[in-house]
């Protein structure tokens, strides 16, 4: 059987997902990034991962910075999650374009206002894996807050539906 990268998108868009924000401090600016190949890894110790394109700006950041915050999108967030994606994007316009601000953790890490949660992540090791890395981290605090998921689906942002009665 012969694949081609669509038959592959098509097949990893059924894999319905959350969203996610990974924030890097840079010097004081927020630098944010929307993923969705986030997934947690161990339980002991606390690591989750997370996949990144060679040829983001994110990459880099992480192998420099060895620290970010994984912020879990709320069903409202989805102008937060198109403008995170957008590759000329600025931190200044992130509040009046997309309406997200930020607070910093007491490690300086940017922790968005109103996801569902956030995870502050140490960089415990790095994997390349084809045209992406898999970072693996650490996960130092976390906040948790009640809401529905922001999902992706098939290409499409989505809402939480019925809950399947037994
Ligand atoms: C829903 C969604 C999920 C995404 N997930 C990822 C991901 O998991 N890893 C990745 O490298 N890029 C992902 N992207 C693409 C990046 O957000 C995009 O390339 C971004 O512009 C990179 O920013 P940077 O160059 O500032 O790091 C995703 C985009 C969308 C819309």
């Amino acid at each position: 059987m012969t694949i081609n990268s669509a038959d592959f998108r098509k097949a990893m868009g059924a894999f319905a997902t959350g969203v996610t924000i990974i924030t890097v401090d840079l010097d004081g600016e927020v630098h944010g990034m929307t993923a969705n190949a986030f997934a947690s890894v161990s339980l002991d110790p606390m690591l989750v991962l997370v996949c990144v394109d060679h040829s983001t700006r994110t990459h880099a950041h992480l192998h420099a910075k060895k620290r970010f915050g994984v912020n879990v999108l709320c069903e409202d967030q989805r102008a937060i999650s198109e403008y995170y994606a957008r590759p000329e994007r600025t931190h200044e316009n992130a509040e009046s374009e997309a309406g997200a601000r930020f607070d910093r953790t007491r490690h300086g890490t940017p922790i968005l206002h109103g996801s569902l949660a956030y995870l502050e992540c140490r960089l415990h090791s790095a994997q390349i894996a084809g045209d992406h890395t898999i970072f693996i981290a650490e996960v130092e605090d976390v906040v948790v807050q009640e809401g529905d998921p922001l999902l992706f689906f098939r290409g499409k942002y989505r809402k939480v539906g019925a809950e399947i009665e037994s």
